[in-house]
């Protein structure tokens, strides 16, 4: 007869088993279904976009939920930006292993800051301090110039038509 001890060390052994489908230990995670494959570019032309509609609306009032949506999306491009590899033909052009894995540690280090920027964006909107909000999307800005920078790429190298020039 199972004892309750028995029993008890029966359940924590079935629970310490990984599911069947769950990925490997610091393998990437698995896509979701029906989540298409993207690339940084694409993530940047997502956050290209909403900083378009942004521009000429951020100090609208009457906007504050249209202009929200917009910084979640910014968010949202720079997450999945962040996760990406960066493109081969960049590295490359970096050099040798030590010069691309610096590379790859200034995308990291750029992508975060810009992200930080977009979370106090998201808050000065949330809070209709838009002062504040105009003064950070700036900042967003600046801080697309210099990862752009940082990345070995001018001014004209991005391709947005809504690229400063
Ligand atoms: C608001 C912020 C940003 C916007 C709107 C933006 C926009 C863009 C645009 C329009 C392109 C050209 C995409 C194309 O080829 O069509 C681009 C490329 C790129 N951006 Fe950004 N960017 C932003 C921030 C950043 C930051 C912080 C970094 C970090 C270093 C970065 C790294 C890159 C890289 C590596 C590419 C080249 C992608 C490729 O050639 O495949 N960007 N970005």
């Amino acid at each position: 007869m199972f004892s309750i001890a028995t029993a008890v060390l029966a359940a924590v052994t079935t629970l310490a088993q990984p599911a069947p489908n769950a990925p490997k230990e610091g393998a990437p995670a698995p896509r979701q279904q029906g989540e298409r494959r993207i690339s940084v570019e694409g993530t940047m032309k997502i956050m290209d976009r909403a900083m378009e509609a942004l521009n000429g609306q951020i100090t609208d009032a009457s906007k504050r939920d249209e202009n929200l949506a917009h910084v979640n999306e910014m968010q949202r491009g720079c997450v999945i930006g962040k996760g990406l590899p960066l493109p081969k033909e960049l590295l490359e052009k970096a050099g040798d292993d030590a010069a691309q894995a610096k590379l790859k540690q200034a995308y990291r280090s750029h992508m975060l800051t810009l992200l930080k920027k977009l979370i106090s964006l998201e808050e000065a909107i949330a809070e209709s301090n838009l002062d504040d909000a105009k003064r950070l999307l700036n900042e967003v800005g600046q801080e697309r110039d210099r990862g752009h920078a940082a990345m070995g790429m001018g001014d004209d190298s991005a391709v947005s038509p809504f690229y400063p020039k």
